[in-house]
């Protein structure tokens, strides 16, 4: 069954617009835990827009279920994972300039620091998840690498599933050849960016799919109908995804 983690970024975005404690992280982990996500995602950047150091300590503490960190290739966020010590870390690109993460991590191009990277990570008991195209050669080098996990990015299926429908299906087709291809490699398969409730089922549905990490669309919903509600809303959607014939 495919699972659900919320990335609760944007709680800390609206937080630190105004530099107080609240809407506080810690209680969007909950509430997102209680509605039935499987897991909580955040992302601490090298320039703390949004999740700050003490933050991630926190989520350690009360996440029951997998706490997800995103997280560059550096010492600096090497030597944070190994003291937060979440379920699992996933390797994502960061370029300060950028609004989001905007494509996925170059494996191949630096093939010996991410895997020393992800043997310092799993030698202490943290799963490793690369955040990748749905390419070959990365899939590829993820598996070589040592990796566990991993994320492919859906940001360009997302991007066109609106606008131009056709080609979003030829990203899905890549998607879910990148998806045999990862299982067939022995990588538990993960996706994320760019989700929302328009675009999730047929994401949801990709063969060996294991867990979607949505963030931007469940915080804006919440919005205007509570977290709860939204993180049901798509808990809801993927598992329908999971069983067709009760949506066909
Ligand atoms: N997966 C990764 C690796 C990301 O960097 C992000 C954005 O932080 C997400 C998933 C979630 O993307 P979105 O906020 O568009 O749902």
């Amino acid at each position: 069954m495919v699972h659900l983690c919320v990335n609760i970024d944007h709680i800390a975005t609206v937080r630190n617009a105004r530099g107080e404690s609240e809407p506080d992280p810690l209680h969007a982990a909950v509430l997102c835990e209680l509605a039935g996500a499987a897991g909580i995602t955040f992302h601490l950047r090298e320039d703390r827009r949004h999740i700050m150091d003490e933050d991630a300590h926190a989520l350690r503490r009360v996440t029951k279920g997998i706490l997800n960190m995103e997280m560059a290739c550096t010492d600096e966020m090497l030597n944070i994972a190994l003291a937060v010590h979440p379920d699992q870390v996933t390797l994502v690109p960061e370029k300060r300039e950028e609004l989001t993460t905007e494509g996925g991590l170059d494996v191949a191009g630096q093939l010996a620091r991410v895997t020393e990277m992800t043997h310092a990570l799993m030698e202490k008991g943290i799963a490793v998840s690369h955040f990748i195209e749905p390419d070959e050669v990365q899939v590829h080098a993820a598996q070589k690498s040592g990796a566990s996990h991993v994320e492919f990015h859906t940001g360009v299926y997302a991007r066109h599933f609106d606008r131009n429908r056709q080609k979003a299906l030829q990203e899905l087709d890549r998607l879910q050849d990148a998806s045999s291809l990862a299982h067939g490699a022995g990588l538990v398969v993960n996706a994320g960016h760019g989700l929302n409730y328009r675009n999730v089922t047929r994401v949801a549905r990709i063969p060996f799919m294991t867990e979607l990490n949505i963030g931007h669309a469940i915080v804006g919903r919440a919005l205007f109908h509570g977290l709860e509600r939204a993180v049901r809303d798509m808990v809801d959607l993927i598992r329908q995804a999971d069983h067709p014939a009760e949506e066909d």
